[in-house]
């Protein structure tokens, strides 16, 4: 929490601002009652109508100077919870925005969104609270002290025991509410995810009729919430009624106990009117500082939930003297990696070592699970290696910057992602300035051309979210073409024509030979076809290198290989090629 308070720095200023007219404002409602006790004692008592008048209308201009004041505190404190909620909120997402692989599997990305929004509005909410009643509420409570006892000691016990009732009050609730508002962020967490896979899941929920069981699913967890919302609140509005009953009992007691020492001349009338409007501010201003105690904890929890987020370790970072590159030759070399994912204890690669160079394609083959997309992956550092190195022009990438590293790549994922927007931003999305030509290029290299010919708006169609207005096929070679716009040195295709149909296929190899010429093309497939002409196939088994070399030397001397080629082609072809 105190983590957090360093964010209000900036508006040192405004908060000073308003601890000035919170000042003002308290003072305002201060002063009040003693006018008051004067227009009783000296006008109503003695008949004066002009003195009410002039009283009076010197507590309506310090009742205006009070509303004032507070609307203004109002504004500032506003203005400083918003905008400490802007920061934060940038600051997390530029935080999750650095995050590896590795720690995006440590928050889910549901619990990322709530602490993102509802995390932080609880933040903004003290905040803004704070301001408001941090520095009113002690100089009301202690003023309105001073100046009741002023009026007359002898009934200060009553005091004393409002505030001793008041304070019970507040621990007992306390004690009931506080505890459930930790459960409340982490039900809003597990609410969340239940959406977010209901929504990017819906159609295997379709198809598989399990809306009953989703909804259910659903059901439970938004029940949960409402239960432990319903508690806190159903506490909460009792402590209302609680409260004004103690004030009326208070007010009682003061004309009970005040009108008996009025009746035998030791108190004015006046007076004992104005030590009850002070017991009264007493009162609220102890209420506004329980408020404050129980608003407190519930921020602070989302505030530790958010420093979690904003203090995690990242384990890919940019070494200080970090070496430039302006444009890598392209030769990446495996030396003996070693590769187990954070918290798992078999490692998923073994003792890999290989060298990939320019101009030509570097195949990789092996079954699902065989660790393909893991080998390549760590390439563009989305992991680092457990062990060995890998060096891009001889060295280690572990020493280069990442964005230096990552300029080089052209990264084709297995799963392929477009964004929402057009054909054409979504080509142009790692070279903002390509000039359409390039793009045309790009597109055509990838086969993509003919499906965007096809559509009425050519590169202008929209994509929708995720990519889902258009096939899995047409999706991937899109992904391809938004690679090749980049031009860059390193070109990495996981599995990234698995959804074309071979004809296609062969023609988008065929191009990339052609257009491609002196880059190291990284390539994981399944199908031998795809793969055979590559330069050097590497074949992995269950993480270890079983076999290297080109599509005939693995035919004679790799087992796992020729297992595969022969499950995909017939012997005849085996032998054509
Ligand atoms: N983020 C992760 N955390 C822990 N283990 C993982 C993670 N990603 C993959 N694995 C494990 O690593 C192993 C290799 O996975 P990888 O994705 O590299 O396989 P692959 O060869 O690309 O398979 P496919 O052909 O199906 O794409 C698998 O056993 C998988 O369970
Ligand atoms: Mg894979």
């Amino acid at each position: 929490m105190l983590k957090i308070m360093k964010y209000l720095k900036p508006y040192i200023g405004y908060i000073l601002l308003a601890v000035g007219l919170l000042f003002t404002q308290a003072m305002c409602d201060l002063s009040l009652p003693d006018y008051m006790s004067k227009i009783i004692n000296q006008g109503i008592l003695m008949k004066d109508n002009g003195f009410i008048l002039q009283t009076g209308g010197i507590m309506l201009l310090i009742s205006l100077g009070g509303v004032i004041a507070a609307i203004l505190v109002g504004l500032i404190a506003s203005k400083v919870g918003a905008g400490v909620a802007r920061t934060l909120r940038r600051h997390v997402f530029e935080k999750v925005s650095s995050f590896s692989n590795a720690e995006f599997d440590k928050f889910s990305t549901a619990s990322l969104i709530t602490r993102t929004t509802n995390d932080i509005t609880q933040i903004q909410n003290l905040v803004t609270m704070m301001i408001r009643m941090m520095f009113y509420a002690p100089i009301m409570g202690v003023g309105g002290i001073i100046l009741a006892l002023s009026k007359d000691v002898s009934m200060s016990w009553i005091i004393i025991l409002a505030v001793v009732i008041l304070i019970g009050l507040i621990v007992v609730i306390s004690i009931i509410v506080l505890p459930r508002f930790k459960k409340v962020q982490s039900l809003i967490d597990k609410l969340n995810l239940i959406v977010r896979e209901n929504l990017s899941g819906m159609l295997v929920i379709r198809a598989f009729n399990t809306q009953k069981f989703e909804e259910k699913r659903f059901d439970e967890a938004n029940k949960d919430l409402m239960k432990v919302n319903l508690f806190v609140n159903r506490v909460m509005t009792f402590m209302m009624p609680a409260m004004m009953l103690l004030m009326n009992l208070i007010s009682v007691l003061v004309i009970w106990v005040g009108s008996h020492r009025v009746g035998a001349g030791q108190l004015e009338v006046g007076d004992m009117m104005a030590f009850m409007q002070y017991t009264m501010q007493i009162i609220m201003s102890f209420l506004f500082i329980s408020m404050m105690f129980i608003m407190i904890p519930r921020a602070s929890v989302s505030g530790r939930r958010v420093s979690e987020v904003l203090e995690t370790e990242l384990t890919i970072i940019d070494q200080k003297n970090a070496l430039p590159i302006e444009k890598a030759i392209g030769v990446i070399e495996f030396k003996n990696v070693s590769f187990s994912y954070p918290g798992a204890e078999e490692p998923v690669l073994h003792d890999v070592s290989f060298v990939a160079k320019p101009g030509e394609t570097t195949a990789f083959i092996g079954a699902t699970g065989s660790g393909k997309s893991t080998l390549i992956n760590l390439v563009p550092r989305f992991y680092d290696v457990t062990e060995g190195s890998i060096l891009l022009d001889g060295k280690d990438i572990r020493d280069i910057a990442q964005h230096d590293l990552r300029e080089q790549i052209g990264y084709v994922p297995q799963k392929g992602i477009l964004f929402s927007g057009t054909i054409e931003s979504n080509l142009s999305y790692g070279k903002k300035d390509a000039s359409e030509k390039e793009l045309l290029e790009a597109a055509t290299i990838a086969q993509a051309k003919e499906f965007i010919d096809l559509k009425p708006e050519g590169m202008k169609s929209g994509i929708a979210q995720g990519g889902t207005n258009v096939s899995g096929g047409q999706k991937q070679r899109l992904s391809i073409a938004r690679a090749l716009a980049t031009k860059p040195q390193i070109y990495i295709f996981d599995d990234s024509f698995s959804a074309l149909d071979f004809k296609t296929d062969a023609q988008l190899r065929a191009e990339l030979k052609k257009n491609v010429t002196n880059a190291t093309v990284l390539l994981v497939a399944q199908r031998i076809s795809t793969i055979m002409h590559a330069e050097q196939i590497i074949v992995l088994d269950e993480g270890h290198v079983v076999g290297k070399g080109t599509h005939q030397e693995l035919l004679k001397t790799c087992e796992v290989y020729k297992e595969i080629a022969l499950s995909q082609l017939s012997k005849e072809e085996l032998g054509n090629e």
